[in-house]
């Protein structure tokens, strides 16, 4: 186990290395997730090295990486954009990149170490999110962390030739439970 951040029941959380460099740009590029994501432009060796600089320069974002305990595998990222000290919010993102990982758990074990993290650690009043209509394994998998649906921007997300809706989802810290 390389240097844990968080520590959960099957899986951990770190810093990202250049060595995940790899994983990441075959993540971002893979259409089946980019299409969950809302990216549409391939992402390249210069871009990903640049997006991966930039992720500990400031303060207002977090991106861990996701790796389980078994094997030390390293399956995805995930953490906050927008960090807002003002307002104490933040905008919450996940990519489990290794499609043989999804639906067993982990993804909402990630996401429930990370808006603890958030709400116990950076002292969030508010985490937010925005999950597309065609994604419902997301839209579920929050459901189960504690996000409750606030809103629907209708027809909003344009792919696959269709205009899709996409659902704002947030959790308050005065909801979230001590763990
Ligand atoms: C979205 C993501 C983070 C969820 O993580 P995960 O580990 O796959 O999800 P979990 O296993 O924790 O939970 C998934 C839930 O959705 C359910 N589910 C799966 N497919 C579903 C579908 N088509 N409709 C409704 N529910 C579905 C699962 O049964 C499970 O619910 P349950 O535990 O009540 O049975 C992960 O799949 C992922 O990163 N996907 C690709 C990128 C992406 O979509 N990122 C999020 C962008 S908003």
């Amino acid at each position: 186990m390389k240097m844990s951040f968080m520590d959960g029941k099957r899986l951990y959380l770190r810093p990202l290395e250049t060595t995940d460099i790899d994983r990441c740009m075959a993540w971002i590029n893979d259409e089946e997730i980019l299409q969950f994501l809302g990216r549409r432009h391939p992402m390249g060796l210069v871009q990903e090295t640049e997006w991966l600089a930039n992720q500990y320069k400031d303060e207002d974002q977090l991106n861990l990486a996701i790796v389980l305990k078994d094997g030390d595998r390293h399956i995805g990222n995930g953490g906050f954009n927008s960090i807002d000290h003002v307002n104490r919010s933040a905008v919450f993102g996940i990519l489990i990149g290794e499609h043989d990982a999804w639906n067993q758990g982990y993804g909402s074990e990630a996401a429930t170490l990370i808006v603890q993290y958030g709400f116990q650690e950076l002292n969030l009043h508010r985490i937010e999110l925005d999950v597309f209509s065609l994604n419902p394994r997301a839209r579920r998998a929050y459901e189960k962390v504690g996000f409750k649906l606030e809103g629907t921007k209708r027809d909003s997300y344009f792919r696959h030739g269709a205009f899709h809706d996409t659902y704002v989802m947030s959790v308050l810290q005065s909801e979230w439970r001590v763990e």
